[in-house]
């Protein structure tokens, strides 16, 4: 944690403007329990999304007093702005220069707003995105420290936000089996069999509204909750597991490992003191049609579902079109207005522009 302690005050420029996208991820292996400040309870997996993505763009100058303004969608936001004070109190001891300018940041997500799609992790990694990169020209940081920074600062402000910073995979937690994975950073993971970088994400949008019990208290609920060793001795052999399925490109064993994660995750909700559900009767509608095509059609396909209703469908590209004719004939009568969004593993955030003065 010391490694990450900018100390450096000069050589920041005076004022600037930078911009980045960052994607949203999936889990394959679901992070759920932890302990202060966003350290993971187990080490968790994900694919990095491709066209779910915040775009963020931070204009600063220097100044006697910290001022900071957010436009969200082009117009002014104070609803998120407290938010975004909050997390940055919380890294004022790792980039304290943040506080020597006046920020403009804008952002915008590429998918509909409320449409029960998290945006943190997109848009936590994409603000620690930018703000690193000012750190980044001042400190000389490689390629790597950046990354790894970035990584460790998006991880303050929404845990999963750590992974997105690297495609096609992003590994968070430590585990014996991944090369200097740890608890404070998410690292890349690329050793895949390529079926696995072709794959989809349809993610069917079941229940556009606010959840009813957020992830922060999800996450809390798993401190006395009966069955969290055992859950997190699982994740781990899961994450095993998970490996070497990415290696060989086994999908049927993927196919089980992947769901049986995604309906634990919900089990273990389910099995919290106090109990909650946060699938809808359309997400078991939709998970009984997909197993009912995936055994008549033997199409290689399968669900997983983060703290929410919404179910994401993975799937290899060779067989995107029979699927999504099934989405369109079968499925999209239990999505809320038919909505669904159509996305694939991705290859992490891309740096738009920067300039220094
Ligand atoms: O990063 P958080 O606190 O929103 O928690 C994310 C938890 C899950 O999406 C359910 C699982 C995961 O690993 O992304």
């Amino acid at each position: 944690m010391q490694d990450f302690i900018c100390t450096k005050t000069e050589n920041f420029p005076d004022s600037g403007s930078v911009c980045w996208t960052s994607p949203s991820n999936i889990a394959l292996i679901k992070y759920w329990g932890k302990k202060p400040v966003q350290i993971p309870a187990n080490s968790s997996l994900s694919f990095t999304l491709n066209e779910c993505y915040t775009k963020t763009k931070i204009d600063f100058k220097k100044s006697a007093e910290f001022k900071i303004k957010l436009f969200v969608d082009g117009a002014e936001n104070v609803e998120f702005l407290e938010k975004i004070e909050t997390f940055l109190t919380r890294i004022k001891q790792f980039c304290p220069y943040i506080f020597t300018y006046k920020l403009s940041i804008h952002t915008e997500n590429t998918f509909p707003h409320s449409s029960g799609i998290a945006s943190s992790a997109s848009g936590m990694s994409a603000l620690a995105l930018c703000l690193i990169s000012i750190e980044r020209i001042a400190c000389k940081l490689s390629e790597n420290e950046f990354l790894k920074k970035a990584s460790f600062i998006s991880r303050l402000g929404s845990g999963s936000a750590c992974r997105s910073i690297y495609g096609p995979i992003g590994v968070w937690g430590k585990h014996p089996s991944f090369f200097e994975s740890n608890d404070e950073f998410a690292v890349a993971y690329n050793s895949i069999h390529p079926i696995f970088t072709t794959f989809q994400d349809t993610i069917l949008l079941v229940d556009k509204g606010k959840k009813q019990v957020s992830s922060t208290l999800g996450h809390q609920l798993m401190n006395n909750h009966p069955f969290s060793e055992l859950r997190y001795d699982q994740a781990k052999e899961n994450l095993e597991k998970l490996k070497k399925i990415l290696t060989n490109g086994d999908i049927t064993s993927f196919i089980q490992l992947v769901e049986s994660e995604a309906l634990t995750l919900h089990a273990m909700m389910m099995t919290s003191s106090p109990y909650f559900i946060l699938m809808k009767p359309n997400t078991l509608s939709i998970i009984h049609e997909i197993w009912e095509f995936r055994k008549s059609k033997k199409v290689p396909l399968c669900v997983t579902l983060d703290a929410g209703a919404n179910i994401h469908l993975l799937y290899p590209e060779q067989v995107k079109s029979q699927v999504l004719e099934f989405v369109e004939d079968n499925l999209v009568v239990f999505c809320e207005n038919q909505q669904y969004i159509c996305d694939s593993v991705g290859n992490g955030p891309n740096l738009l522009m920067e300039h220094y003065a």
